[in-house]
């Protein structure tokens, strides 16, 4: 089935300089493969990490050391390292990202936020309001919103439109924030939807969450972290089963 994503060695360490250059290992040596249509969950308590992760790969933050190979059609991108113009050129083609905070642009209506997605990974201007009414319509955000700026919707609108962002277009790879997090049961079960949608699409995913059901129902295999470090990694469904078994 080949490879996506081949992740070895991820560390970050950040240094606090107003703490006399403290260092913090946020993670380290972290390893994975992601196949197509793969779902990987990352678990672990708060603080194990997890964000840093996400935020490596998506290059929001600077890994110390380590390797991420994308395989792109244009040839294979390790995420770590390559230039920034290619990684700005990766998150418009094929590379979404849920933050698990939420950063909303003022004055852009949620149709437009989520249009824009489509739009970027070369969907005709035709069609990407039509695909971003329809994301809108399946994650239940009213229709008498669409036209309104998330900066004034409630926490789970914003997140579900974030979520909608990320996933217009169908990206090749998608990393999740907590995407349910702060969501009502049948928000969360429209998101748990919309994840195995995108995965019947053929896009892969690593999905961070707090959320046990979340990850009993969608994840394909789970790696476990402890405060920085890998600690097992599993299937999805056992590890869910073997956390509820303690
Ligand atoms: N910008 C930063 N500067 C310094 N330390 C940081 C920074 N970002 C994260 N850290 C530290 O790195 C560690 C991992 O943080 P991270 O946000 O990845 O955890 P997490 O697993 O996502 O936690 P949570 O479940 O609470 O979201 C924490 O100890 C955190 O304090
Ligand atoms: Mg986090």
């Amino acid at each position: 089935m080949g490879e996506l994503l081949r992740v070895t060695g991820l560390t970050k360490v950040f240094k606090l300089h107003l703490l006399g250059g403290r260092e913090v290992v946020a993670c380290r040596d972290i390893e994975f493969v992601l196949r197509p249509g793969e779902i990987l969950g990352i678990q672990g308590p708060s603080g194990a990490g997890k964000s840093t992760i996400l935020k490596c790969l998506y290059r929001t933050c600077l890994a110390t050391a380590g390797q991420a190979w994308h395989r792109s059609p244009d040839g294979s991108v390790d995420l770590l390292q390559a230039p920034a113009q290619t990684i700005l050129a990766l998150r418009r083609s094929e590379i979404g990202y849920v933050s698990q905070f939420l950063r909303v642009v003022p004055r852009v209506s949620a149709l437009q936020v989520v249009a824009e997605g489509f739009l970027c990974k070369g969907w005709r201007e035709s069609r990407a309001p039509q695909e971003a009414a329809r994301l809108l319509e399946h994650l239940k955000i009213p229709a008498d919103l669409w036209e309104a700026s998330p900066c004034t919707f409630s926490g789970g609108e914003q997140q579900r439109v974030n979520v909608a962002r990320a996933s217009a277009g169908w990206p090749r790879l998608l990393l999740m924030d907590e995407p349910t997090a702060s969501l009502d049961q049948e928000s969360k079960r429209t998101v748990q939807e919309l994840i195995l949608e995108l995965k019947r699409r053929g896009t892969s995913i690593v999905v961070v969450s707090h959320d046990r059901h979340t990850f009993n129902q969608i994840t394909d295999r789970v790696l476990h972290l402890n405060r920085g470090a890998e600690v097992r990694a599993g299937r999805g469904r056992e590890y869910a089963k073997a956390a509820a078994d303690h």
